[in-house]
């Protein structure tokens, strides 16, 4: 495993990338609502991307190997969908959750990150999911710092989900990311304290913990793409792109929509 230290200019071009990334879902937010499909929420992306940020949609035909091309701008991912959900013509419906995944390609730099939300009102249980799912990355988020191990991030996020008894995917992970879109190294969000690489300043990589309600098995869909829960259960996930600091982080993936982090010390 190879993992690149960013130089001072890759930094400036991936927090530019970072900040698009998460004003395309400030500009999406809106339309998010009862009645509305998954693949209107694609078009207005793809065209805000394009038209108007001069981004490329880093995963439409993305291409993996063993993967056929993924044929949108953005993944939808509804209720018991865990992610890489495709948009289609289904509309939300009130009560559904949904995770909203963008990747912009600004000046060759990737910026990737997603939010949750609730159309109309949820479920007390989708509403404790989605909440434990995002404190869960802030917290894994606030172990990041020169001289932390990977290991420490997926502890965090395996004993908080776990102790409000959620499940942790664990078939994908978070990612390094730069000038590609999924570099070393891989992030596990489930793991033991101490263990794994070393944090240095200059990484980059994302913090995207996939938790489940009931059991962390998953299937993949014919479509090659989309993965649910096996026991359909329901699914959330947030996810930012952080840089390793000299002194701490810096959460790339911020713009003045970004939901705000939870108080610390609860
Ligand atoms: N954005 C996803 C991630 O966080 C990757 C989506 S790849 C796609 O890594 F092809 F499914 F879009
Ligand atoms: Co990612
Ligand atoms: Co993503």
């Amino acid at each position: 495993m190879s993992v690149e230290l960013k130089t001072e200019a890759d930094i400036a071009g991936m927090r530019v990338a970072g900040r698009l990334a998460s004003e395309l879902l400030d500009f999406l937010t809106p339309m998010i609502a009862t009645g509305i499909t998954t693949k209107d929420i694609d078009r207005a992306a793809h065209d805000y991307m394009v038209g108007v940020q001069k981004t490329v949609p880093a995963t439409l035909n993305y291409a993996p190997p063993g993967h056929s091309p993924y044929p949108a701008s953005l993944c939808t991912s509804v209720n018991h969908v865990v992610c890489h959900g495709i948009p289609g013509e289904k509309k939300l419906k009130d009560g559904d959750i949904i995770n909203v995944d963008v990747t912009v390609i600004k000046d060759g730099y990737h910026g990737d990150t997603s939010r949750m939300f609730f159309i109309g009102k949820p479920s007390i249980q989708a509403r404790r999911l989605v909440e434990v799912t995002y404190e869960a990355m802030w917290r894994a988020i606030r172990v990041v710092r020169p001289g932390a191990h990977l290991g420490d991030i997926g502890a965090t996020i395996q004993k908080f989900a776990e102790g409000h008894g959620f499940s942790i995917v664990r078939e994908f992970c978070g990612h390094g990311i730069g000038s590609r879109f999924h570099e070393d190294p891989q992030v596990l969000h489930y793991g033991r304290a101490g263990t794994g690489l070393k944090l240095q300043p200059g990484m980059i990589f994302t913090i995207e913990p996939m938790i489940n309600a009931g059991r962390p098995g998953i299937r993949g869909l014919a479509d090659g793409w989309t993965i649910v829960t096996a026991d359909h259960s329901l699914s959330a996930q947030w996810e930012h792109t952080v840089l390793v600091t000299p002194t701490g982080y810096e959460v790339l993936t911020q713009s003045a929509g970004t939901p705000p982090p939870p108080p610390e010390n609860a």
